[in-house]
């Protein structure tokens, strides 16, 4: 029976394990869990959501502070329009962020950036130039375009140096996004390094409808395929979506991928950036526990947990310290909705939104629970201990149960508790 390391995933003339954690914004997976994927010779993700707020709280930087009291005297407006990023300080958190993720990079593998195109910052364009191309004048090693179709976005790196050079890969959820991703960006004469296949039972954003249990990740992988061989295009394939042990893996693997994308069973491991309390809630989530609901306000469905306490939470929308989600013309799904249940219920002090949430706050905050479909089984890949509390894993020990396991295997951790009696 095979193991995924009976394979080698080659990436612009680069062999590696064929393993990549997939990004999870807003330091989910840290520097340091991509730094391990990297040090055991796979790919890991850092991600550049809501960039500022992570570098002030991983380098003490101040750069929320000072868009705060830029915009402080806007705070109770409802129109966004005048809350800007400032660019150079985009480009230097984003170096900030990079270089030093990538000055501690050890082993064979990769270090790559997540970089979403629904992160509109009230200026699409110019904030995505600024945080491609220096993630690029940093030294990242690729650069995984996510969340949106990115028609324009390898042309905003074209001039850069490394643009031909650094690893650039989007994720598609259907082999129409692909195709008009390659048409658009065929006079550039560069083909994405690989291409991640994104299905129905990921985590974070989803490329569905709220009829995504209709899809199939093997389907789309196989048809995505099919025609990059008609087309004789020989583009590595990542799938991504549901790929619990190792054993799946290898079933992607011998049907034709480079390697997989995985992300989930990486939540509950010591280098994942969410507060302890919360990898337990992901531990304990039972199958009905977790909902592909509508609250995000990038127009896309979105996996969580149903007790995230984001949900329904009515905070007064922080776009002056965050803004993210602003598009073009300054406005925000969840703005709406906000001022919609205020005008409703005057002068209670704290309103109940249901249909948005306020993303940029309660993702800060590790108050959205996103998941994947099969974070319900993470509860079987550790023990537990005298308290009734779930053992954290290493990033090492998930890596190398993915990488080594046969057939639908999991291994477990040493008991911690045990082995510290024993000794
Ligand atoms: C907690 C969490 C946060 C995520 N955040 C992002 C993100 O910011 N950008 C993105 O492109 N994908 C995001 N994803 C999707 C993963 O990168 C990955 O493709 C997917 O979850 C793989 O499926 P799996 O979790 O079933 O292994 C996230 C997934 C999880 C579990």
């Amino acid at each position: 029976m095979k193991r995924l390391d009976d394979f080698r995933m080659r990436l612009g003339g680069q062999d590696l394990v064929p393993i990549m954690i997939g990004g999870m914004g807003v330091d989910i997976s840290t520097s340091d869990l991509a730094l391990e994927a990297a040090r055991l010779g796979g790919v890991g993700h850092i991600s550049d959501a809501m960039i500022k707020t992570v570098t002030d709280r991983r380098y003490k930087t101040k750069f929320v502070k000072a868009k705060q009291a830029q915009y402080q005297y806007n705070v109770a407006s409802a129109d966004k329009s005048a809350v800007k990023f400032n660019l150079e300080d985009l480009a230097q958190a984003t170096r900030l962020h990079v270089g030093r993720t990538i000055e501690r990079k050890r082993g064979s593998g990769l270090v790559f950036i997540n970089c979403m195109e629904k992160l509109t910052m009230n200026g699409p364009k110019d904030t995505l130039s600024v945080r491609l191309n220096s993630a690029l004048d940093a030294g990242i090693d690729g650069i995984t375009l996510a969340a949106g179709l990115h028609l324009g976005s390898f042309a905003l790196m074209e001039a850069h140096p490394r643009f031909r050079h650094a690893k650039l890969g989007i994720i598609v959820s259907s082999l129409r996004a692909l195709q008009l991703f390659l048409k658009k960006n065929s006079r550039l004469n560069r083909l994405p390094d690989y291409v991640v296949v994104e299905g129905p039972l990921a985590g974070g954003h989803l490329g569905f409808g709220m009829d995504w249990a209709k899809y199939d990740l093997a389907t789309i992988v196989a048809e995505i395929q099919q025609w990059l061989q008609q087309q004789q295009l020989d583009i590595p394939l990542i799938p991504a979506g549901g790929i619990f042990t190792g054993g799946d893996a290898v079933r992607f693997l011998e049907a034709g991928a480079a390697g997989v994308q995985v992300a989930t069973r990486f939540t509950v491991t010591h280098e994942c950036g969410l507060p302890d309390d919360i990898k337990q809630e992901y531990f304990r989530a039972n199958e009905d526990d977790i909902e592909v609901n509508e609250i995000s306000p990038t127009g896309y469905p979105m996996r969580m947990i149903k007790s995230s306490p984001g949900i329904g939470d009515g905070i007064r929308p922080n776009c002056e310290a965050y803004g993210y989600l602003l598009d073009a013309s300054g406005k925000c799904a969840y703005i709406d909705a906000y001022n919609r249940e205020v005008a409703a219920h005057p002068g209670e002090r704290k309103v109940k939104v249901w249909d948005k949430t306020c993303l940029c706050t309660h993702m800060r905050n590790f108050d959205i629970w996103t998941c994947g479909h099969m974070a319900w089984r993470l509860k079987d890949t550790s023990v537990r201990q005298p308290d009734g509390s779930y053992q954290l894993l290493s990033a090492q020990h998930v890596f190398e149960d993915y990488q080594f396991s046969t057939g639908g295997q999991v291994r477990l951790p040493e008991p911690e508790v045990a082995a510290a009696a024993a000794d």
